[in-house]
């Protein structure tokens, strides 16, 4: 072969492999049709049933500040090794989803409901931004800090979310740095603080 074929031949099997790693890039595939009741019993139709998002139904009493409702593994067992999840995302006006990542899954938000400013930020730290309406649809790459706020000073917003894992997790930034137990010298000299500012802010998680 030639050195010109040869380096063809190469990058066809690199991208014909990066492929493959793409589509292998939600939960690792399971070796049965899905993975029953950890008690052993038999499922029927009601183990692949989720009714958790009934209450949103008819909803007479909004929730008063920001609400998440998770169907993951954990509230909805039969997901597991299924690489899928939802989250209902109620917001009242002015409220925020602060600044987080999921670092097992990109996001798909659509918006059912009010508008939603929305953004994230790269690995460059590039940030993108968007101001979502009632219908659209938002991807947030996979682990990337990302935010949701509903700006309207009146209206509420509801959005639904899906993940490509069962369990995709939530890192919340604020929670992670201010609300364990970092030593306050290690977050002032991060933060180009002091202290004094780390512990004030350090108060607003207090229980
Ligand atoms: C702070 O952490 C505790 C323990 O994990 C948790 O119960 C509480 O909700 C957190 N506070 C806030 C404001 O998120």
């Amino acid at each position: 072969m030639s050195n010109s074929t040869t380096l063809k031949v190469v990058s066809v099997v690199i991208s014909a492999f990066a492929i493959v790693q793409m589509a292998l890039a939600g939960d690792p595939d399971i070796l049965s049709d899905f993975i029953g009741p950890i008690n052993g019993m038999i499922p029927d139709g009601n183990f692949f049933t989720y009714t958790g998002f009934r209450v949103l139904v008819g909803q007479n009493s909004p929730p008063s500040t920001f609400k998440v409702l998770k169907a993951t593994m954990a509230e909805f067992p039969a997901l597991n090794g299924q690489s899928v999840s939802y989250a209902v995302l109620q917001f009242p006006a002015n409220t925020i989803n602060p600044p987080h990542t999921h670092p097992r899954s990109a996001e798909l938000l659509f918006v059912a409901q009010g508008s939603l400013q929305v953004g994230f930020v790269d690995t460059t730290n590039k940030l993108f931004t968007q101001s979502l309406q009632a219908g659209d649809m938002f991807v947030f790459p996979k682990g990337l800090v990302h935010f949701q706020h509903n700006a309207d000073a009146s209206k509420p917003a509801l959005a639904i979310s899906s993940f490509a894992s069962a369990n995709s997790g939530t890192v919340s930034l604020p929670n992670t740095l201010f609300n364990t137990s970092i030593d306050d010298t290690v977050l002032a000299l991060s933060f180009k603080t002091n202290v004094a500012t780390i512990q004030t802010l350090k108060k607003g998680f207090a229980p």
